[in-house]
């Protein structure tokens, strides 16, 4: 085994990360999360570009001095190559083959949605490590996924949202009840003192391991506009019982889509990914399902569900074992698959 101390690089949407591993464990994992895009109510792809521009190198400094190493230390630079909003992806990419080239050291590129599943085997005691082969139900502001891991780089898309992404509709639905973005987590806050039950959103009917989530926007839209016409202050009055049932909606839609992955596949082993894994919902659901069904449950510690370096650094990790390097050539791809 090499000993070695991998630095990984995430600038695929807002977010500017660096994280330092040394052998599966994570030394330091920085963040600069980009407020601009607050006032818009949506991530601005130009701005989030020129954010990344400004906080590149000083994200990196931070994570090289919390991890007390010099970057002459450094065994490989790993980034992430998509997918992604292009122009972010581009000032990560650039400035990993710039260090990897002024370092002479290898250069890895990274899948996104591929590090957010492999970000279980950090290793942490905050989580736990799922065996091959297992789910993995990959949930974020652009993804949502079943993928059926088999081994670390085996991975196979089993279901897929046909239109919006999970996270998309916590956070669309979230502006249509007025409050700012990213909502999903403020619909998850408010979610822990409504009632569930109280209304009652359509869930999309699509083939068994697929998702489709631009509906329920609609929905959420003529819901607000048909009970604001009849109380003007609906929406203030009634913000927990809402986001609670439009929680629970999701939710069990997710799970649905889940057992009949577990159906399809008979693998009872089962790991989250992604931003919406944050949701408090969804893991009272999943460790419900450990009781339930039998299930083998992983949730990521919460620092590497959302956007990370951490994941990136892991993944970089995994391939330097495996001589697995990026070629001197090597593109930003907006578009990556698994
Ligand atoms: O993985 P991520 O950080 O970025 C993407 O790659 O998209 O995921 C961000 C998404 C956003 O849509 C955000 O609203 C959602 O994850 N999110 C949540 C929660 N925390 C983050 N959604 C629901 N409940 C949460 N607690
Ligand atoms: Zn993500």
């Amino acid at each position: 085994e090499k000993n070695c101390y991998i630095l990984g690089i995430e600038s695929s949407c807002d977010d500017t990360a660096a994280a330092v591993i040394n052998n599966g464990v994570i030394l330091s994992n920085e963040v600069a999360t980009q407020k601009i895009h607050e006032e818009y109510g949506g991530v601005v792809p130009e701005l989030a570009s020129r954010a990344h521009q400004q906080n590149i190198v000083p994200v990196v400094n931070q994570a090289l001095k919390k991890a007390n190493i010099d970057k002459k230390q450094l065994s490989a630079i790993a980034f992430t190559r998509g997918p992604g909003l292009m122009g972010s992806l581009l000032v990560g990419t650039s400035f990993a083959k710039s260090l990897a080239y002024g370092l002479d050291i290898p250069l890895i590129d990274v899948n996104h949605m591929q590090a957010h599943i492999l970000a279980h085997f950090i290793k942490d005691e905050g989580h736990s490590t799922p065996k091959f082969p297992f789910l993995a139900l990959t949930i974020s502001g652009g993804h949502t996924q079943i993928v059926k891991v088999s081994s670390y780089f085996e991975q196979e898309v089993i279901g897929q949202t046909i239109d919006d992404a999970v996270g998309e509709a916590f956070d669309k639905s979230a502006k249509i009840l007025g409050l700012p973005y990213p909502g999903g987590p403020l619909i998850d806050t408010y979610a822990k003192e409504g009632d569930p039950k109280r209304f009652k959103f359509p869930k999309p009917r699509v083939a068994p391991l697929d998702f489709s989530f631009s509906g329920l926007k609609t929905s959420v839209l003529y819901f607000v506009e048909k009970n604001v016409l009849e109380n003007p202050n609906f929406i203030v009055e009634n913000m927990n019982d809402v986001c609670a049932s439009l929680q629970f909606t999701i939710v069990s839609y997710l799970m649905d889509k889940l057992k009949n992955a577990v159906a399809h596949t008979g693998i009872k082993e089962v790991a989250i990914g992604g931003g919406v894994s944050a949701n408090s919902g969804i893991r009272a659901a999943l460790l419900e399902a450990e009781n339930k069904y039998g299930w083998t449950v992983h949730i990521p510690k919460f620092e590497y569900c959302t956007d990370n370096a951490g994941m990136i650094a892991i993944v970089g990790e995994l391939k330097y074992k495996e001589d697995m390097y990026a070629e001197n050539n090597v593109a930003a791809n907006a578009r990556m698959k698994l």
